[in-house]
């Protein structure tokens, strides 16, 4: 009988620490949304210093780095929240050179350590004619992908895949794709091995204040 009290006083001593120490780590925790983010500034930054890099040194990716890339995927936002969406990250030599043979328009595959295929899924995707959401919702989490890869010091190129059929066919192939998963990309990814300028693409006949043609 001292004994089980004994075990339930620790017991009860452990799940008190434990939740002091959550309490803890979320006050330290990630910035709740609407507060002001004090790195704002490296973030912009970030962005506007994108650019597709398409040359990779021999490195590898990390498996921890490659599940921070796909995070940074899955944080995109996305309508009614349906996430409708499967990542398949593809590290093997073997199959990113068979991808390289395929496409001609994604040769940088052959020298690249990590490509990341973003796949819309038809079976969480919303109904009717929302369903087409499911694109937007894929090149949102593809952006993220690209910036998240970008501030960690890697490069990355967005190959397009959907809507051209035969792209669509030869990676639904290769990657071995159920019907309801349909691949809007290939993100090829890579430490850079070459350092373009990114493109100023800043055009402000390009926007309107109001309506369409006042500037
Ligand atoms: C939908 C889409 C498809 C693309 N497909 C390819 C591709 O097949 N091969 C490639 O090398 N780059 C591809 N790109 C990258 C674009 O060429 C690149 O983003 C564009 O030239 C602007 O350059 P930047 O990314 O350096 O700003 C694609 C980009 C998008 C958004």
């Amino acid at each position: 009988m001292k004994r089980m009290k004994q075990t339930a006083l620790i017991l009860a001593l452990l799940v008190g620490m434990s939740a002091n120490m959550m309490a803890q780590q979320n006050q330290r925790g990630p910035r709740q949304a609407g507060q002001r983010n004090r790195g704002g500034r490296a973030i912009i930054e970030n962005i506007m210093t994108r650019t597709s890099i398409r040359s990779y040194t021999s490195q590898t990716i990390p498996a921890d780095t490659i599940e921070i890339l796909l995070k940074a995927g899955m944080a995109a936002p996305t309508a009614v929240n349906a996430q409708p969406w499967h990542f398949i990250a593809i590290n093997s030599k073997e199959k990113l050179a068979e991808l390289a043979a395929e496409n001609p328009r994604a040769g940088m595959l052959k020298q690249a350590p990590l490509a990341i295929v973003v796949c819309g899924n038809m079976s969480k995707a919303m109904q009717g004619k929302a369903q087409e959401y499911w694109i937007q919702d894929c090149s949102a989490a593809t952006e993220n992908i690209l910036l998240a890869a970008h501030a960690l010091g890697l490069g990355a190129v967005w190959t397009g895949a959907y809507p051209m059929d035969d792209r669509v066919a030869s990676l639904s192939k290769t990657l071995k794709l159920p019907e309801t998963i349909i691949p809007l990309c290939m993100i090829v990814i890579g430490h850079p091995a070459e350092q373009p300028q990114p493109k100023d693409k800043w055009k402000p006949e390009n926007v309107s204040y109001n309506e369409y043609g006042k500037h």
